[in-house]
């Protein structure tokens, strides 16, 4: 087998090429490649400084995935790069694209590292459930300081070049085009001096000087590593930088990251990277198929869904016609548009310019014709079946052949929808999540005309658009609500037969979830389908909004509000719902949190086990993708049919078994063969 890295040489000058296709991951051939380059420029006295390049789309993107969890074979990674630091002639990173995870370690390992203004460094670990394990929590902090090295170190998000630059990360950005020769040339100049080593700098001191930056650091991030325990681990790894010599540092560098990736997180968050790019894949779509244009797309409906989805196509850069039926709501729907950005603009993350940009790309209107040229026009309309048939009419009559008609439907029969048009094959579902602009999820459903080239193309264009999409088949409520609807009739259940409503929201709040559903439904507004009758009361809701609570909004609905939104149960409410309950002839009784959670979330996954037996996901993983994305389900766990092969899809049988729920016939086959639906 040939080696990923070769060699070639430029004067004195050996540059080091991986050739690793598609990300260059530091898979074994490369590691050994690399050590080999580096002992051969050693061995030759006639090198006397080093390049470390890649071939392709970008440098080292980190550790070879793949890898992990199988038997390891060396040279392994940090004693790859000790080897590569231990040089006397210097070493040279030329970094295009991004240097991410392993590949920042490599960089960081290499006496000096140059950059296109293009280029990207990170340590998404993290976002793997792990830290950096080829010393990067040492080097970095050394290198920049604590101060810089902790937002790298634990939120694991990227950096531009010019930020890496400022920082201290790279030494200089060189031409766009001309890496290759700006970084031999820049290592020409090194040449005969001592080399610099990151394992020898001084700059985590800043750590030492000022110990409480740890733990005011730890307090900033406390609400986006709630539950996480990797963050936790990268600011004791980097604290560690300051405190220990670097071999004893980069030995607990090494105990921490073992701890993590043996632990379940790291699985989970491991499985969720793979499920993510998988969902993207339609399996009887080929790879090859010829895509539309997407040059200018339609958004039917100004209202808070219309003007989100609308933004994710403007901040790509893609003009978008918007449709309302009166000026005001067309006006009212623009200037929210604008106003958003603005906040972003205020914040900080996009410049003036950006913001006038985006709007410039936005067409108001209030006629049909204006859509006739559109590539994509999606409905967000009122959710009923006679409306959007009427919609789909008119577009079909309006928007030139050889277009996208996508519904924003939550719930409704996509197929239905595609017959009140002479072209079924181009018509498909897009389910956005509120707020279109910020929520990940894309659900893309699939008609049972919706042609092949359609769907390669949403999915493709929802990467564009910074969406993670996942297929879903026609059915009630698609994946993601046709599962929340099994939670919510289980929450409603338990609050019957004598469950706090607190207590089913903390439950899923120590499970990990941001929200439980009865702060949900306060925030939403309880009064929503409410028919205004406050004599007619079947339901709790209708108890609640008959006495005028309808939410946080109205300062009361499940939860009292103060001014600043804190919530606190109201007695009232549990007095409404035990009185609802008595009326109803329902016994109370007292409700563990095991049960709580088991009632919640086990029917959940029957119903995930239901649409997989009917074809309605391709995979069990597209399901975790749908509710991580768009529900909040905790990444760590790995998303719903993930947890329950960790559970044991045993134990889930017998779960529903004990509170007489309905167990599928496809679930209880996967658990007695094996425990896993892949
Ligand atoms: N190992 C193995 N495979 C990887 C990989 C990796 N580190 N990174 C990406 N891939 C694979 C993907 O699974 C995908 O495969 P597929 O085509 O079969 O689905 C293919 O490469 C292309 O990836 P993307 O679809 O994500 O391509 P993009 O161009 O959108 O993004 C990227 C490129 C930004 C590099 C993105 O792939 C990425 O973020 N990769 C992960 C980076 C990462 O997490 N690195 C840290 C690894 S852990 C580590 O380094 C530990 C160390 O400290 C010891």
């Amino acid at each position: 087998m040939t080696s990923p890295i070769r060699t070639e040489r430029h004067d004195n000058v050996l540059v080091v090429i991986s050739d690793n296709p598609p990300v260059n991951a530091l898979g074994q051939a490369v590691r050994a490649g690399l050590k080999d380059a580096i002992g051969e420029a050693l061995a030759d006295d006639s090198v006397e400084a080093v390049v470390i390049r890649c071939d392709g789309q970008t440098f080292f993107a980190g550790a070879d995935i793949t890898e992990f969890g199988k038997p390891p074979v060396g040279p392994n990674l940090p004693e790859t790069l000790d080897a590569m630091e231990a040089s006397d002639k210097p070493v040279v990173a030329a970094i295009h694209g991004t240097a991410l995870g392993g590949g920042c370690e490599v960089a960081l390992a290499c006496h000096y590292r140059v950059a296109v203004p293009s280029a990207k460094l990170g340590l998404p670990e993290v976002k793997l459930g792990l830290i950096p394990g080829a010393a990067g929590t040492q080097r970095l902090p050394r290198l920049v300081g604590a101060e810089s090295a902790l937002p790298l170190v634990v939120g694991g998000n990227p950096i531009p070049a010019k930020k890496a630059e400022k920082i201290g990360l790279l030494d200089v950005l060189v031409g766009e085009d001309s890496l290759e020769a700006d970084a031999i040339a820049f290592a020409k100049t090194k040449i005969g001096q001592p080399v610099p080593r990151s394992s020898e700098g001084k700059e985590n001191e800043d750590g030492v000087r000022d110990p409480d930056l740890f733990d005011r650091f730890r307090a900033s991030q406390a609400r986006r590593i709630r539950g996480f325990d990797a963050p936790n681990a990268a600011i004791e790894a980097v604290k560690a930088a300051g405190e220990l010599s670097y071999a004893d540092g980069v030995a607990k560098e090494r105990e921490l990251f073992m701890k993590l990736m043996g632990g379940t997180q790291s699985a989970a968050m491991r499985h969720y990277f793979f499920a993510e790019r998988a969902a993207n894949k339609i399996d009887d779509v080929p790879k090859d198929t010829q895509l539309i244009p997407i040059k200018k797309v339609g958004v039917i409906g100004a209202g808070t869904m219309g003007g989100g989805i609308a933004m994710n196509f403007l901040s790509a850069g893609i003009p978008v016609t918007i449709l309302e039926m009166a000026q005001d709501a067309l006006d009212r729907g623009t200037g929210v548009i604008r106003k958003n950005y603005e906040n972003t603009a205020k914040k900080g993350r996009m410049s003036a310019e950006q913001v006038d940009q985006a709007m410039g790309l936005l067409t108001p209107t209030l006629s049909y014709d204006d859509l006739a040229d559109c590539d994509l026009v999606i409905e967000a309309v009122y959710e009923s079946m006679e409306v959007k048939k009427e919609v789909f009419g008119k577009l079909d009559e309006v928007v030139k052949q050889g277009a996208i008609l996508a519904s924003n439907t939550s719930y409704l029969d996509v197929d239905e929808i595609a017959t009140a048009t002479k072209r079924p094959g181009y018509v498909l579902g897009m389910h956005f999540f509120s707020p279109a602009n910020v929520m990940k999820l894309l659900e893309v459903v699939r008609g049972k005309e919706t042609r092949h080239d359609v769907l390669a193309t949403v999915m493709k264009l929802s990467k564009k658009i910074g969406k993670v999409a996942a297929v879903s088949g026609v059915c009630p409520g698609f994946i993601g609500n046709r599962m929340l609807s099994k939670r919510q009739e289980q929450a409603n259940e338990l609050l019957m037969e004598g469950a706090n409503y607190w207590e089913v929201d903390e439950v899923l709040l120590d499970f990990g979830f941001p929200m439980g559903p009865f702060q949900m439904g306060d925030l939403a507004g309880i009064d929503i389908g409410w028919h205004r009758d406050p004599s007619k009361v079947t339901t709790i809701r209708e108890a609640l909004c008959a006495v005028g609570r309808f939410g946080q909004k109205a300062g009361k609905g499940f939860y009292d509000y103060d001014e600043a939104r804190n919530r606190t149960p109201s007695d009232e409410v549990k007095q409404i719902i035990a009185d609802f309950a008595a009326k109803e002839g329902k016994p109370q009784r007292e409700i563990s949190k095991d049960e709580i959670r088991e009632r919640l979330l086990y029917p959940m996954v029957n119903e995930g086990a239901l649409i997989l037996e009917e074809g309605m996901a391709q995979r069990a993983s597209d399901i975790d993708v749908v509710w991580i994305n768009g529900y909040g389900w905790p990444l760590y766990t790995g998303g719903p049919m993930f947890w329950a092969q960790t559970v044991g899809l045993d134990k889930v049988v017998t779960g529903l078994e004990r509170y007489g729920l309905p167990v599928s016939n496809y679930l209880r086959t996967k658990a007695e063969n094996g425990g896993k639906f892949d």
